[in-house]
């Protein structure tokens, strides 16, 4: 399997000592590519808009971006690593999530999964890696798995903890199987998917849900539903279908 490993922070300890260990689990044939963000010197969003409306090859660091986003494409599995800072992402992953706010309106990582892996001091590992999670769900994303821990002045980690979820993941990006999305998943994407051919000034999304043939489905084709879902999914379209008129 690939795997592409994004590291949020500017330096490999704490959580990249965690990466360390969860990749001995991810099988021996694995292939790895690592971006380390403090390396790439993505310069700040400008707030241009032009990924959104002209799009994302419009976005003045596109040349620095866009390899990130082709080894996305690239893995089978990614592995987001992030410490907590000031309670949050570090500045650098939140800096190129900005770069790819794009993608939440044209999502199209519906057959990847992904390995969340936060530390902290002592605090906000839950509500950092609620947020790496919900931001992939948002790209597209089938499964997150999460691993959160408190160094709290430590330097050992939680290798039975990692090992565990590390290999729950490696199982599942190894099975190819996609799993059912969430309610809110279903939501999210009945909301762009009502909302995207609509829209006269929002042209690249328009294209995008047309050309992809997105727009004619409850949730992306190659994800199995089930009839409640599915039916969930129609409703929600027909609601909002009228809602966006
Ligand atoms: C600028 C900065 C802000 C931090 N903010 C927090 C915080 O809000 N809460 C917390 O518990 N730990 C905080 N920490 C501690 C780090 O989250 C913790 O040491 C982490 O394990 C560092 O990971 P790393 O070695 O991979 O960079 C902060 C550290 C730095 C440098």
């Amino acid at each position: 399997m690939k795997y592409l490993i994004i590291n949020g922070s500017p330096r490999k300890k704490n959580t990249w000592s965690m990466v360390k260990q969860a990749k001995t689990n991810l099988g021996e044939d694995a292939e790895f590519e690592e971006v380390q963000l403090m390396k790439e010197k993505i310069p700040m969003c400008n707030g241009c808009f032009k990924c959104i409306m002209e799009g994302e090859e419009n976005c003045p660091h596109h040349e620095t971006v866009n390899p990130i986003i082709e080894k996305i494409r690239w893995a089978d599995g990614i592995i987001i690593a992030c410490p907590v800072y000031a309670m949050n992402v570090t500045a650098l992953l939140k800096n190129f999530f900005d770069h790819t706010a794009y993608i939440y309106h044209r999502p199209e990582f519906f057959d990847k999964k992904a390995l969340v892996v936060v530390s902290t001091a002592g605090a906000g590992q839950k509500d950092v890696a609620n947020y790496i999670d919900e931001t992939l769900r948002h790209w597209g994303f089938n499964k997150i798995y999460q691993i959160k821990y408190a160094f709290g002045g430590k330097e050992e980690i939680n290798t039975e903890e990692i090992n565990k979820i590390s290999q729950k993941f490696h199982k599942d990006v190894s099975s190819k199987k996609l799993h059912s999305p969430k309610i809110g998943d279903i939501i999210f994407y009945n909301v762009w998917r009502a909302m995207a051919p609509k829209s006269d000034t929002m042209k690249k999304d328009k294209e995008y849900w047309e050309s992809t043939g997105l727009v004619n489905y409850e949730f992306a084709p190659d994800v199995n539903l089930g009839i409640f879902k599915k039916l969930f999914g129609k409703i929600m379209y027909f609601i909002l279908n009228r809602v966006m008129k």
